[in-house]
This record gives structure tokens, sequence and C-alpha cells, in this order.
């Protein structure tokens, strides 16, 4: 097993898409960021150096990170964020993880161009991929999404008007919006590949607020891993990544030597206004003829499903299953139901400046009626650590709903108000957890890629309705589910995980819908220690950074 050091300098750097400059926060001045290549076993060391104007703190998306929440990053939950002109150092291992996994920045909308990919390639010990074709080259796609105007400012705006934030101007292959956008078609990304060739492809959604759909002009693509697990190998057209997921594919190179487009689009699932654009970058045949044609690639188009193709994005996840029998859990011991969903503050007096959102309110969002707030003076992990939480959370997250309504039928207005709180759910060590997680049509229904820090969870069943334990714990797959970090709560349906709670720690849960989180869609999980050192935090490291 290997070390590997790695200095990140997050800095302003004038970034250039859709003819115009903005000023980015960036590491290393690169956009998106550097790609962290590792194999499973190895360490990471990686030293954050914060040369920018805004606080921030950095999420290594899907590292289950044992024992040691210290190096997670979300602010103000693990760690307070690193200042401007301070650092930390981020140090810990890849334990019994291969895939792709990216990191991302976790303080307020940084990620939005703070992000890379993190490829964790089999150890040396046993270097092959269990794939049923074994792949000739890599790329790895980070698809994200680009406003014309600085991303923090948007943030701002939304969270002073209590409106929905602007939507963005364009989606991003690796950092590249693509043909279809002004300004762009001379940096559209080409990716070369030999006839015959079978090549892996590692698709990254690192968007902030929207679900994709991806798919490759008439080639087929074979999933064979998701959130850095091993799935059971299927072919399909087209794949949907909420944002934080990620899949990785086989594509084989099997059609006329030509150009074909690799596109991705939103898939809206929401009744609210969204990025309708489509990125693009071109699969290219080595021995492809030229194109002449002078404004666009000449490429052969994709076709993606509609927008709202609810059908295509549900029948896409339930083919995914673990490659052979897995240990889920089976006597649960803490049976949680957490809706998820949005909501409406009302407003003294509506319609002022500050309460744009439908009818004069503001937007909001909680979990069992909860909506998050984020501590300031201290993290949640040091405020436990240290057996201080009075001022930064409590202890009394509830493990259902405060009452039983129709979750996706009418819902009381007085439901529309979640309270406030920073409340944390306690687990035992080693207790056995599952959650359902129940989209709420408040407001509009909506699918909530919803993420486990510090867990990776097996995904044992799903509906569309109101979740019913008698009907629907009985058609739990509970044989070979699929091990995600990150799974959508499909609109106006229900999502089953299991998990053990075997890491000990803080560990946020959230929509990684980035609108969501600062509306308040989230909840922590304090999992205690168990008995002696081995099952315990560890202590944290000297530069942890203050509040
Ligand atoms: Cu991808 Cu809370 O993070």
């Amino acid at each position: 097993a290997e070390v590997h050091f790695h200095e990140f300098i997050i800095q302003e750097t004038p970034v250039k898409r859709l003819c115009r400059v903005h000023n980015s926060i960036t590491v290393n001045g690169q956009f998106p960021g550097p790609t962290l290549e590792v194999r499973n076993g190895d360490s990471l060391v990686i030293t954050a150096i914060n040369k920018a104007r805004y606080n921030i703190s950095l999420h290594w998306h899907g590292i289950r990170q044992m024992r040691n929440p210290w190096a997670d990053g979300p602010e103000y939950i693990t760690q307070c964020p690193i200042k401007p002109g301070g650092s930390y150092t981020y140090r810990f291992n890849i334990e019994e993880q291969e895939g792709t996994l990216w990191w991302h920045a976790h303080s307020r909308w940084l990620r939005a161009t703070v992000y890379g990919a993190l490829i964790i390639r089999p150890p040396l010990s046993s270097p092959h991929y269990p794939f049923p074709v074994l792949p000739k080259r890599e790329f790895t796609l980070l698809l994200g999404e680009w406003w014309d105007r600085n991303p923090m400012d948007v943030l701002n705006l939304a969270q002073f008007t209590g409106a929905a934030p602007n939507v963005s101007d364009a989606f991003t292959i690796n950092g590249q919006p693509g043909d279809f956008y002004r300004c762009s078609s001379r940096e559209t990304l080409r990716f070369l590949v030999g006839s015959g060739e079978t090549v892996l492809l590692r698709v990254i959604n690192s968007a902030l607020n929207q679900e994709l759909f991806f798919g490759v002009a008439n080639h087929k693509l074979t999933v064979v891993a998701a959130d850095a697990s091993y799935t059971k190998p299927f072919t399909t057209n087209v794949i949907m990544l909420g944002p934080g997921q990620t899949t990785d594919v086989l594509l084989t190179a099997d059609q006329p030597p030509a150009h074909y487009y690799m596109a991705a689009h939103a898939y809206n699932s929401a009744n609210a206004p969204f990025d309708n654009t489509t990125t693009t970058a071109i699969l290219q045949y080595k021995d492809a003829p030229c194109v002449t044609s002078k404004s666009q690639a000449g490429a052969i188009p994709a076709q993606l499903p509609g927008f709202n193709d609810t059908a295509t994005a549900a029948a896409f996840t339930a083919q995914m299953k673990s490659p052979s029998k897995v240990e889920v859990p089976l006597e649960i011991q803490e049976d949680l139901f957490f809706t998820v969903g949005l909501g409406l503050f009302n407003c003294p007096t509506p319609n002022t400046q500050r309460c744009q959102g439908p009818n004069g309110t503001r937007f909001t969002a909680s979990i069992n009626n909860v909506s998050f707030v984020f501590p300031k003076r201290n993290s949640i992990m040091q405020a436990y650590y240290q057996g201080t939480p009075a001022g930064v959370f409590t202890t009394d997250f509830p493990p259902v709903p405060p009452t039983t309504f129709d979750y996706t039928g009418n819902v009381s207005r007085g439901l529309w108000q979640p309270t406030r709180g920073t409340k944390a759910y306690k687990l035992k060590y080693k207790s056995k957890v599952q959650v359902i997680l129940q989209d709420t049509s408040i407001v509009t229904t909506e699918n909530h890629p919803m993420h486990l820090h510090g867990y990776e969870f097996y995904v044992v069943g799903t509906g569309i309705g109101n979740f019913n334990a008698n009907k629907d714990t009985s058609s739990f797959n509970l044989i070979d589910p699929p091990r995600r970090n990150t799974i959508g709560t499909p609109p106006g349906g229900w999502i089953a995980i299991r998990f053990v709670a075997d890491n000990p720690g803080v560990w946020l849960m959230h929509c990684h819908l980035d609108s969501h989180i600062f509306w308040g869609l989230a909840m922590v999980f304090l999992v205690e220690n168990g008995e002696g050192h081995l099952q315990s935090v560890q202590s944290p490291p000297l530069d942890l950074p203050r509040c």
C-alpha cells in the first residue's frame, strides 16, 4: 500500500466559459480540480491551503473514514471551516472500496467549482477488475453545472429573498459545456477510441442541483459499478445519476467509425424551473473520416429520455444489484421513518423583499419536519468529543414524523411549516438500522438524492406512494441489493436503506441538491463509541480548524 501526498491550494482563478471570464474558486488553478488516483488499501494525505476569500472545507464523498470523522469535511459538522489564510491536512485510508468516488468543497455553494474525481483501483496484490470484458482504457467524466455569475452570489440572493435560486446556465463535462453553447465549440472534449476497443467510463454527477441523464449516441453502456461498489453487470442505453452518485460503465466501440455525441441533460421530476440545456463531448473513433462541418462537430446525435421521464429513471435504478449475495442486516434494531421534502415559512408581512417564495413565503426544507440549522460556534463532532453540546446541538431528532399524514396527497397547511433545529439522532455502536425515506408532496414531489456520510448502505426496497410497512416490507431484496452512499428518494415515493452503525462519530445525512441543504434538508447521526479504542473515534488532529 502506498501513501499519496498532495497539496491543494484553494485560490481564485480566472475561468472563461460561455464567452465570459469569472474569477472562480479552484484547487491548484485547475477546473475541475485534480484527479486523485489510488489503490484499495492506500492512504491519502492532503494539505488544503486556503488562499481564497471564503471559509472552506473539503469532503471526500463516499470514503468511509472509519473512526475518523475528523477527515470527513462538512463544515460545522465534523470540523470548523478552514479560514482564509489557514490550512488543514486531511489524512485518511482507503479501506475495502474500489471504483469511482469524488471530492468536493463542503461549504455553502463552493463545490460548484471546487471538485474533482477520486479513482480507486484494485490493489496490486490482486489488480483485476471483476468485469465481463477488461477495458483497454479509461475515461473519467465529471458532469457539472455552470452559472454565468458567481455561484456564491446566486446562493446569497436566494438566501436573502427566500425564493428558489436561479437555475444554472450550462451543464459541463470535465468543466466544458460543449458544442451546443455559445463560445464553447472549440473546447468540446474528444475521447479517442479504436474500433472494437472496450473502454471504462467513470461517470460522476458533480452538478450542484440537478439529476442528470447520460448517454452515448448509438452505443450501449454496461453498468459495472456505482458509488465505488461493483454491481451485477447490466446493459442500458442511458444512465441516470443524482448529484453525488457515480456510475462506472463499459462501452465497446462496435459501431461504424465516426464521431458520436456523449450527452447529458436534466432529469427533472419537480414541478419547478430547471436548466433544460444539454452538455456534450465527443466519442471519436481513431479511424473516423474527418468531419467537414465548420460550426459544430458534425457528430451523430445522442438520444436522451424526456426531462420528466420518471419511468426510465426508476427502471434504471431498479436494475442495480450487488454482484452476489451480500450480508444485509436482518433483525432491525432502529426502525426509522424520515420524511424528506420542501416546506414554506410564512412571513409576518408576505411579499416583502425577503419573502419572494410562493405566495409571499420563504422556501424551506426538512426531514421529519425539522429544518436543519448548521451550528456556527463549533462543529457538532468537536462539541460532542469535548462533551460540550450545549448551544451547539441536541440529540432529540425524531425517529418518525410528528404526526401521520398522507405524504403524497393533501398535507394540511400547518405541516408545510417545519421547526428549525440542530438535532442529531443517537445510534448505539453496531446497531442495525433501517431508514425509510419518504418523499412528501409539499410544494412539489421531487427526487431527492439522499447522501449519508461515513457509511455505505444497502438499498433494499423502493416504491411509489406512501410506504406501507405491512405490504412493502415483504418485497424487500435482502439477498443482493446494491450498496450505495447516495440514493434518490423517488418523486412521490419512498426508498428503504439498511446499514450497521459500525462507524462511531458524527455523520451528516442530507439531500445532495445543494439548494435543499441550505433550506434545511439534512440531519445528523451520532454513532456512539463501542468498547475500547478500536471501536471508538480517534483523537482529533492537532491542526483541526477552530471556529
Ligand atoms: Cu457529496 Cu455531504 O456530500
